[in-house]
């Protein structure tokens, strides 16, 4: 009786297990059928209780017989399993396989921000003389940023509507010329400095904006004139806009006498007239003169031995007429696609 049924069983059980690996998810199926013989309920399971039931002389048999069939199934259904698995991971590696000869994704690279370039540009340009690049910091006291710059307290540019106080004697630098006068308070002439760097006034709009930069220039030596200002200014000016024609116009800074202001020919126009220099074929491109002797006494220079020259370049008006930039704002919102086209 229970040999038959064991047979009965064993075969049952050996065509569900090949069934279930005909499936797609055949370990689910390998799954069912493994609670189907050995659940708690399970075929197998009932079998042994049954066999718990017999009487003393018929249960050794029938128990050796079902464990034979149970260790049967139990090994068949292992090896279906394993194959299962084996086979479920053959086919997700083939579905995943990565094509390695296929072109990656290249990283974007950035750029230097356009000022930096100009900053670049324009210091590389007096290196050429022996200029070197020097910074100093933007929050200034007073006696740096005007003090020592002969700049008197009634001066229009001490007002608070022009620059940025953080407290009555701390502010943010209004130019870049405090920083000769640290320079020059540690070290003796002769001297060839550079000083870019950003500064701070109360102005917004199209052509102006609260933070913009300078280059500061600096020679301090012997016998330094007038003529060696227009010298150097005028190099740079043909080296930087590719316009060899220059103007220098009086002008007055505190701490230089005397000052000038210094104009290119339009090199749009060249000197006819446009938008761009409003109609007057020139350009305004730096402040200058020869550093006032008042200045040097502040720093302990003797200004019977010494003179020197100084200018101030604004960076930003020069990147924006040679990049043709129509909006002084676009070079700090800080657009991928603008910065992009400076590349
Ligand atoms: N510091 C001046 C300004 O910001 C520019 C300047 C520098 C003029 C050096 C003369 C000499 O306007």
């Amino acid at each position: 009786m229970i040999r038959e049924t064991l047979e009965k069983l064993s075969k049952e059980a050996a065509e569900q297990i090949n069934e279930a690996l005909a499936k797609e998810n055949a370990l689910e199926m390998l799954e069912r059928i493994r609670v189907l013989y050995f659940g708690r309920k399970g075929k197998i399971t009932e079998l042994l209780k049954d066999v718990g039931k017999l009487s003393q002389a018929e249960r050794p048999e029938a128990g050796s017989l079902v464990n034979q069939v149970k260790k049967s199934i139990e090994a068949s259904l292992e090896s279906a399993i394993q194959g299962a698995k084996k086979r479920k991971r053959e086919s997700r590696l083939k579905s995943e396989r990565l094509d390695v000869t296929l072109p990656g994704k290249s990283p974007k690279i950035g750029s230097l921000h356009p000022l930096t370039q100009i900053e670049r540009d324009i210091s590389a340009i007096f290196a050429r003389f022996g200029f070197s690049v020097v910074r100093g910091p933007e929050v200034e006291t007073d006696w740096y940023n005007f003090e020592s710059l002969n700049i008197p307290k009634d001066h229009p540019s001490r007002d608070m509507q022009d620059t940025i106080y953080i407290s009555n004697d701390l502010l943010l630098r209004t130019h870049t010329s405090p920083v000769q006068i640290r320079v020059m308070q540690q070290v003796k002439p002769p001297l060839r400095i550079l000083c870019p760097g950003a500064v701070y006034r109360h102005d917004f709009d199209a052509s102006h904006s609260p933070m913009f930069h300078q280059i500061e220039g600096l020679l301090v030596d012997e016998e330094v004139t007038f003529g060696d200002l227009k010298g150097v200014l005028g190099f740079f000016a043909r080296e930087f806009f590719h316009e060899s024609k220059v103007r220098f116009r009086p002008s007055f800074f505190p701490f230089t006498e005397p000052s000038a202001e210094m104009d290119i020919q339009c090199f749009i126009c060249h000197g006819k007239g446009c938008v761009v220099c409003k109609q007057s074929g020139w350009m305004e491109i730096l402040g200058c003169g020869m550093v006032d002797p008042s200045v040097f006494k502040h720093v302990g220079y003797d200004a019977e031995r010494y003179q020197g020259f100084a200018f101030g370049i604004g960076i930003e008006r020069p990147a924006m007429l040679k990049l043709g930039i129509p909006d002084i704002r676009l070079f700090f919102d800080n657009d991928v696609r603008f910065l992009r086209q400076f590349q």
